[in-house]
């Protein structure tokens, strides 16, 4: 999940992103990233590869692309939210050179695409399109096919949230949560679990070979702070969608929370990875 559930125009916490880091980077399809490279290989020879990053924040999804691409790339870097982008900048490594460029751009990803997909290879995003709508999705898709470049978006959440053992109130929450995620997050009415499936479609219509493997998170006992700050944000949006049930949600939070930390329950989140390989023909 993205995240947070912010309001439209809200901010993701720096601290959020950084506790997710790790876990995403070990959830992630591996074998979408390599045909990725493999395709920046034989596209962008003899030159940097030209790859943008939708809603970079703090840089999680360069720092795991970078070193898998094996080759120079000429990173852009957009997202609204200048303090997450100073944080990405100040953690590239001093020796990255010559062969990592960087650029980080604030930028409303709402406005119109085109500008900023230009001249990409690959355009690519982590964590990002549960927040956007239908149009948008489209437009993406359109936008990429237009300018030839290949597509990653990773790390969407597909609605799967299961527990090792069952809670009675575990449905009260999904659905009070599935609500929330279709709030307006800056970009029209929010696709939440439905984004992967519209991607999908939306760059098989655009003519994009596409892939799709799942990028789930698996949370135990060791990934405890992480499962707390998520139970805690999902507790604070089903409240906000039923506030009669807030002692309820309260109640269910607490016992997911302990029942991870001692180990005696484990938690799967649906996540997906997509990767659209364009079609040269239609450039
Ligand atoms: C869940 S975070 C993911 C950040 C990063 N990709 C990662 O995987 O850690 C979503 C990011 O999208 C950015 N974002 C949300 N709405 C945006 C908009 N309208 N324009 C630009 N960036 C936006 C947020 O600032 C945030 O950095």
């Amino acid at each position: 999940m993205s995240g947070a559930l912010p309001a439209a125009g809200s901010h993701f916490a720096d601290d959020w992103l950084t506790l997710r880091e790790a876990v995403d980077h070990r959830s992630r399809a591996h074998g979408l990233t390599f045909f990725a490279a493999e395709h920046l290989r034989r596209t962008a020879a003899g030159r940097h590869a030209r790859v943008v990053d939708l809603g970079a924040g703090r840089g999680s999804n360069l720092r795991y692309l970078a070193p898998r691409l094996h080759r120079p790339v000429a990173w852009r870097l957009l997202d609204q939210d200048a303090e997450l982008l100073a944080a990405a900048e100040r953690a590239m490594p001093p020796d990255a050179g010559e062969s990592c460029q960087l650029s980080a751009e604030i930028v409303d990803l709402a406005a119109p695409l085109a500008p900023v997909l230009r001249d990409a290879d690959l355009v690519t995003a982590s964590a990002l399109i549960d927040l956007v709508s239908r149009g948008w999705i489209d437009t993406l898709a359109e936008t990429c096919a237009h300018a030839g470049a290949a597509v990653l978006i990773t790390l969407s959440v597909d609605g799967r949230i299961q527990f090792s053992d069952a809670d009675v109130d575990d449905a009260v929450v999904r659905r009070a949560l599935a609500r929330d995620q279709a709030r307006d997050k800056g970009f029209g009415l929010a696709l939440g679990a439905a984004a992967p499936a519209v991607l999908i479609n939306a760059l098989a219509r655009c003519g994009y070979a596409v892939a799709t493997q799942p990028s789930d998170w698996q949370l135990g006992r060791d990934d405890a702070a992480l499962a707390r700050a998520l139970i805690a944000g999902w507790h604070s949006a089903a409240t906000s969608q039923q506030p009669d049930q807030a002692e309820r949600m309260a109640a269910w939070a607490a016992r997911r929370v302990e029942a991870v930390e001692r180990g005696r329950a484990r938690l799967c989140i649906g996540h997906v990875d997509v990767l659209g390989l364009p079609n040269p023909r239609r450039r």
